[in-house]
């Protein structure tokens, strides 16, 4: 597929997706949604990229959904939107590979819903997030709700989506959106530092790790437990966790060939 608005470029391991809308601050219209449902599924499939990291071009990550694009739809052709953004942001959370957002700007609406689709969020110290969707008279429906609630905590996201408020990223750390802020010139060097900390582990492990994080948290203890246990036995079928463990006793850096 020929892609209009997403760039991926490929480092030892590392894949880098851009979103590359800048004229819009990378708003996201129902193109690109098809655009990163189709990279996130070619990058699964790539066993050259381990981990990938998700970012924007220009001053924005994502600046919530096409306005323009969407302004005149029926309820119809928006709930066709809607199937095929969250397709995309489906594809995202459940692709095997650690995805890291690095959030150059701003994060706001369908932008802050894929941000939350994403395992790790760093962000520059000048990004801005936000859901304003309030402010356009209508909701978050793209887990922006349901995701955010469980991330920081229904006080904080009601605030939130109640308000249309936007927020800086010291604000964002604090209520437990990001995991990192960083001096706005270091992003890049930041996040992909985090990618090789992420590269150096088994690849099988971290893809086993990620499913149990995104699969347990809608199950109860003892069911998400069981699914532990089952990936946990899984992972003894792997040369790299015989690896793990020798290196472990032979005092030396694991060297994992990630099968
Ligand atoms: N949809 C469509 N176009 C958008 C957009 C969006 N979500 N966000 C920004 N743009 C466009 C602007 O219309 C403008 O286009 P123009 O130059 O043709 O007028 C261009 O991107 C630059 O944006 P601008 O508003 O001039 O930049 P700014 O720095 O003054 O403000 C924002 C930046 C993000 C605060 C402002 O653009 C904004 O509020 N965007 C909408 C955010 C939003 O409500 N998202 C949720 C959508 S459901």
């Amino acid at each position: 597929m020929e892609y209009k608005s997403l760039l991926l470029t490929k480092e030892n391991g590392l894949g880098i997706v851009t979103i590359n809308r800048p004229d819009v601050l990378n708003a996201r219209n129902n193109e690109l949604s098809h655009e990163m449902y189709d990279m996130f599924t070619a990058i699964e499939n790539d066993p050259e990229i381990r981990v990938v990291i998700l970012t924007g071009t220009g001053k924005s990550f994502i600046a919530g959904a096409d306005i323009r694009e969407i302004m005149e739809l029926g309820s119809v052709q928006v709930e066709a939107f809607l199937i095929m953004a969250r397709r995309a942001r489906d594809r995202i959370y459940g692709c095997k590979q650690p995805v890291i957002a690095a959030i150059n700007g701003f994060c706001l609406g369908g932008g802050l819903e894929v941000a939350l689709c994403c395992d790790l969020r760093i962000a520059s110290e000048t990004a801005t997030f936000g859901l304003p969707e309030i402010n356009l008279g209508i909701i978050p429906a793209g887990g922006g709700i349901a995701r955010l609630v469980k991330l920081i905590g229904m006080a904080r996201a009601k605030e939130m989506i109640f308000t249309g408020d936007t927020c800086d990223s010291q604000a964002a750390l604090k209520m437990g959106f990001l995991n990192q802020v960083v001096p706005s010139g270091k992003l890049m060097d930041e996040a992909k530092a985090m990618a090789a900390r992420l590269l150096s582990k088994s690849s099988i492990a971290l893809n086993y790790a990620k499913k149990s994080c995104n699969s347990g948290v809608d199950m109860s203890l003892a069911a998400a437990t069981d699914m532990d246990e089952n990936y946990f036995c899984r992972c003894f079928a792997s040369e790299d966790q015989k690896e793990g463990m020798q290196a472990f006793v032979e005092k030396r850096k694991a060297n994992f060939k990630n099968r």
